[in-house]
């Protein structure tokens, strides 16, 4: 399995169960099969509404003895609305509670947003607070308390571009040591995993599959259908192998780590099959080909009459 090292020597499993959007009723049994079939990095959020369950799931993975809890990688963010630097750590801590766990290995700062205390997605202007006043720094102070507290073993962000990377970079005590954003081959954000990796800030690469069951509110008209696509398609059937699992090769063979989404256990166990592909020079090449900067998730659900938050700028 490959891994990513931390500065201080820890390794990170580069694929991931990824749980946005995992339904319910469902996502239990799916971080339970992930880690039979060999997952041992679960990529979590409150936001997902689903922590409680996900617990459950790495919960029974343990009792049965198939897994110790030092073994698994488990990740879990920070939502826009605890930005101040006294809302970090009781956030912190009630996603332990709700997955069961006493530490995490990785908290992020989700969003590089910030809405009121109460606020899970923001319907008017009125539901944000300035980024003056809850500067992106004072949020990652209250991120570094986190983890000299010892509930978290490493801290990092989310939906980062450069430019507010290097804000944090400039004021902070502990780098960031991860960037998780959008990232497959329509939009490989190869500027940005270069900056990463330069300052030695590993990569997370989700909707690396297209996010296709994004609710509709959230799709774009004649949205591309990433799996569908023509090139990826004629390397699968070269490889023997799913759209699927190319496309997670593809992110493994970059250096990335990876966190695809799935509750259906076929496809779970065909996902985690996908560490063990050897994609070609030639491949890798071909699939390049591919960036024409479409992002599934825009930002747009930030930008609202009255606030500061321009989706087309969001990422410059
Ligand atoms: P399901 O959960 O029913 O397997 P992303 O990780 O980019 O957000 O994509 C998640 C979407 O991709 C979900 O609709 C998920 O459906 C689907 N998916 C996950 N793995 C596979 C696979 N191996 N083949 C086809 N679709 C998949």
């Amino acid at each position: 399995m490959n891994t990513l090292a931390f500065k201080n020597g820890d390794q990170m499993p580069a694929l991931g169960l990824g749980t946005w959007k995992s339904e319910p009723g469902k996502v239990k049994m799916a971080v339970y099969e992930a880690i039979k079939a060999g997952y041992r990095h679960i990529d979590c959020a409150p936001i997902y509404g689903n922590e409680p369950e996900v617990g459950e799931g790495i919960k029974q993975a343990i009792e049965e003895g198939i897994i110790s809890r030092k073994e698994l990688w488990i990740t879990s963010k920070l939502w826009n609305d605890s930005h101040k630097q006294e809302d970090v750590i009781p956030s912190l801590k009630k996603s332990l509670l709700d997955l069961q766990l006493t530490y995490l290995d990785l908290y992020l700062i989700h969003w590089p947003v910030v809405l009121k205390k109460g606020t899970k997605y923001p319907s008017s202007a009125d539901d944000f607070l300035s980024t003056n006043s809850v500067p992106l720094t004072e949020t990652w102070q209250g991120m570094e308390k986190a983890q000299r507290e010892g509930l978290a073993n490493h801290i990092g962000v989310s939906n980062f571009n450069i430019d507010k990377i290097k804000n944090i970079i400039n004021d902070c005590k502990i780098n960031p040591e991860l960037n998780q954003v959008e990232m497959h081959p329509f939009l490989p954000q190869q500027e940005l995993c270069d900056y990463c990796m330069t300052h030695r800030i590993n990569v997370t690469a989700y909707s690396p599959l297209g996010s296709g069951d994004r609710p509709d509110k959230m799709k774009q008209d004649n949205e591309p259908i990433l799996m569908d696509n023509e090139v990826i398609n004629s390397i699968a059937a070269n490889h023997k192998h799913t759209p699927a699992q190319i496309l997670i090769a593809w992110a493994l063979h970059r250096g990335t780590a990876v966190i695809p989404k799935s509750t259906n256990k076929e496809r779970i166990r065909q996902n985690y099959e996908a560490s063990f592909i050897k994609l070609t020079q030639a491949d890798m090449n071909e699939i390049d080909q591919l960036d024409y900067e479409y992002r599934f998730v825009t930002g747009e659900a930030w930008e609202m009459e009255g606030n500061s938050y321009v989706a087309k700028k969001f990422w410059d």
